[in-house]
C-alpha cells in the first residue's frame, strides 16, 4: 500500500503540519510505503475551473494523490471548514481522488469547530467515492508546546488514525495490513 500524508497549512509556524509529521512517522515506523506533500513548498496555483488544468504543478499534484492508496490530510480549521489551500487542492486534482481511503487531523483554535471536515469529507464521499476513515484527529493550542505535539490524547488519537487508515484501506485494496 501506499499512503500520502497532506500538510495543507500555508502558515510557516503550522501546528497541523506537525500533525501531519506524526502521522507520517507512525506509517513509516510501521513499514509503510509513505509520503509527505506540503503544500507549502508546491506553488500550488489558485483553481480557475479552466487553464490551471494545464499547468505542469497541477499535474504533479494530481500524480501525487493518483498514486497513493491511502491519504491522510493534515488541515488547519478556517471559518468552520477545511482551510481554502484544502479545498484548492481538491478542485486542482478532482478525479485523482477517486476511490482514496481519506483520514483527517485538524488544527483548531477551539474546541467547537470539531465537525469542520464534514463538509469536505463528504464532498469527498460523493464526488469521488472516497471512503472516509470514520475517525478523525481534531488538537486545540494545548496540544502542542513549540515545535511538539505533547498532548498525551492527541498523540494516541494521531496513532489510531493512522492504523485505521492502514486497517481500512488494506482491507478495501486488498493488501495486509494490520492494527
Ligand atoms: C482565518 C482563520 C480562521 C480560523 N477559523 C477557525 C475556526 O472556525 N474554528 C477554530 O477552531 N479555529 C479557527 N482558527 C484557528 C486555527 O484553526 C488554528 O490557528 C490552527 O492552529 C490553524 O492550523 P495551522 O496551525 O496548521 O495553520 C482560524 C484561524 C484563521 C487564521
Amino acid at each position: 500500500m501506499k499512503y500520502l500524508v497532506i500538510s495543507c497549512s500555508l502558515n510557516p509556524d503550522s501546528r497541523s503540519r506537525l500533525l501531519a509529521g506524526a502521522v507520517h512517522d507512525h506509517l513509516d515506523g510501521a513499514g509503510e510505503e509513505v509520503e509527505l506533500l506540503d503544500l507549502q513548498e508546491t506553488g500550488m496555483p489558485l483553481c480557475d475551473g479552466d487553464g490551471v488544468y494545464a499547468e505542469p504543478a497541477v499535474g504533479e499534484l494530481g500524480e501525487r494523490v493518483r498514486g497513493a492508496d491511502g491519504i491522510l490530510m493534515a488541515v488547519p480549521i478556517y471559518n468552520y471548514d477545511v482551510n481554502a489551500a484544502a479545498k484548492n487542492l481538491i478542485e486542482l486534482t478532482g478525479r485523482a481522488w477517486t476511490d482514496k481511503v481519506v483520514a483527517f487531523a485538524c488544527a483548531a483554535g477551539g474546541q467547537g469547530s470539531y465537525m469542520s471536515v464534514m463538509g469536505v469529507a463528504n464532498s469527498l464521499m460523493l464526488d469521488f467515492r472516497c471512503h472516509v476513515v470514520p475517525r478523525f484527529v481534531y488538537a486545540t493550542g494545548d496540544a502542542f508546546q513549540g515545535d511538539e505535539v505533547v498532548g498525551e490524547d492527541v498523540r494516541e488519537r494521531l496513532a489510531q488514525v493512522a492504523d485505521e487508515l492502514r486497517r481500512v484501506t488494506g482491507s478495501l485494496r486488498g493488501g495486509a495490513a494490520t492494527g
